[in-house]
């Protein structure tokens, strides 16, 4: 349910210009923080967004006995897990529902206190978003998980021993699971079929500060070898790609000029090709990146999502909108998750045509295309948007709202505009600075 406090009129038609700020990666920061549970001594972690996402896992760590407090520089967390101790299982109960993190705990309690309780799990509703695979590699760890009432009980007999594990998917969190997990197993863990994203990386930087013996081959195979104790780290999280990423498809859907200081040309590199595909300019120096419209036509452009280094799934659904107003047909073919094309209805009610098909379209076929999903995408284009009433549906899709939003003749009433405060770190206040025209029917225009 949305109240007048979620809804944001959005009148479009203004260029976003301007220059904002993007700091952590919400995809690493609330796993570097569950990591700090794995330290005997405190760590400091820099550049935290304030961000619902890590209101919640640092909540969790409370719960169970970490301090954390701000450190000396904005956007610091010290984390301090000398007390680690069992949460009350209503407790935990209370953040069931609130974020997909708290299944990364496993690992770390069962090294420190030999159980765990996981609640059942949040996030955006994009697909399935299966546990499946977190669960075969902790039992092959050597834990136990037994189904409780409101969530699942895990047990460590005796100390957890490094394995062999293939994964059936290179999946983001079950490569983490896997590396907060083996680090302090008896023994080598071999990871093959590993998710490699730069908030993987990233983590694994944090482990080695803590002590921890990691190796990357090139073929995505991970070998852990386990130590006895681990310290606590000092680390900087690297920025934030997908939000960048979101405030580059806003500079070309609304034919602005966007500096994203702290974008890091790296860790999105396919997205630039993509985004110059399309006509977008962009120029990179040493502090951010500079993102716009530089007039004339958008090229239609054929897309597939997947997992690093592919195009990522997350960059997906702000780029469609942008693609709303390229000339032609493009493709858009999701293969990371099942159900993330639903968002474009709401873009169809403004005037979008974007045609949704099971058969995968474009390059190769896709674990979904048997599977009856709607999974690609035909965008027919350049299409005027109108202002419309919209429901955010998830993270990134709520986004992808407010920029088709913004891009639209007349006004837009975007309800459930909270959820986005989950991964986007203040964003009303960007959108001022960026000179968006929109304000809460409540009274604070931004
Ligand atoms: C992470 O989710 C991110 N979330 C997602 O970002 C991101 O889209 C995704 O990785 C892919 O890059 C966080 O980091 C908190 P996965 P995660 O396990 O780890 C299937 C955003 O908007 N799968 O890589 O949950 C799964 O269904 C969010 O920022 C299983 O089948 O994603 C999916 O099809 C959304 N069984 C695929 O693997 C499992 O046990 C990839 O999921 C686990 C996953």
């Amino acid at each position: 349910m949305t109240g007048p406090d979620d809804v944001l009129l959005v009148h479009g038609g203004t260029p976003l210009e301007g220059e904002i700020r993007v700091r952590g990666a919400k995809n690493l920061v609330p796993k570097a923080m569950v990591a700090a549970l794995l330290g005997h001594g405190p760590s400091r972690l820099r550049n935290v967004p304030d961000i619902r996402d890590v209101r919640v896992v640092r909540g969790l760590l409370q719960l169970h006995g970490v301090t954390v407090r701000p450190g000396d520089e904005p956007g610091e967390l010290v984390l301090d897990p000398t007390y680690v101790e069992s949460a009350n299982v209503a407790d935990i109960d209370a953040h069931a529902g609130s974020s997909r993190i708290p299944i990364l705990l496993c690992g770390p309690l069962l090294h420190r206190l030999g159980h765990a309780f996981i609640p059942g799990l949040g996030g955006c509703d994009i697909g399935g978003r299966p546990i499946d695979f977190h669960f075969e590699v902790l039992r092959q760890f050597g834990a136990t998980i037994e189904k409780r009432e409101g969530g699942q009980y895990l047990e460590a007999p005796q100390r957890l021993r490094g394995c062999k594990i293939r994964l059936p998917y290179p999946s983001v969190g079950a490569t983490e699971q896997v590396l907060l997990t083996a680090v302090l197993a008896e023994g080598v863990t071999e990871l093959s079929n590993a998710a490699v994203e730069p908030e993987i990386e990233d983590l694994i930087c944090v482990l080695q500060k803590m002590g921890a013996i990691i190796a990357m081959d090139t073929d995505r195979t991970i070998r852990i070898t386990g130590v006895d104790k681990l310290g606590g780290y000092n680390h900087r999280a690297l920025s934030d790609r997908l939000e960048a990423a979101s405030w580059a498809s806003a500079a070309l859907a609304t034919k602005g000029n966007i500096y994203v200081r702290g974008a890091q040309q790296r860790s999105m590199m396919t997205f630039l090709n993509t985004y110059r595909k399309v006509g977008g300019a962009f120029e990179i120096d040493d502090e951010g990146i500079r993102f716009w419209h530089p007039g004339g036509s958008l090229n239609a452009i054929a897309l597939e999502t997947d997992v690093h280094p592919g195009f990522q799934t997350d960059w997906q659904q702000p780029l469609v909108v942008a693609l709303t107003q390229a000339a032609g047909l493009s493709i858009v073919h999701e293969t990371v998750y099942e159900s993330r094309l639903g968002f474009t209805s709401a873009l169809n009610q403004m005037g979008a045509h974007i045609q949704l098909y099971r058969e995968c379209l474009g390059g190769s076929a896709c674990r979904f295309g048997q599977r009856n999903f709607l999974h690609s995408a035909v965008v027919s284009g350049p299409t005027k948007l109108q202002g419309s009433d919209m429901v955010v549906p998830d993270l990134r899709g709520g986004f992808s709202y407010l920029i088709a939003a913004l891009a639209a003749e007349g006004t837009s009433r975007v309800h459930g505009i909270d959820l986005i405060n989950r991964g986007y770190e203040n964003f009303m206040q960007k959108l001022k600075d960026l000179g968006a025209n929109v304000e809460m029917p409540g009274g604070t225009a931004a």
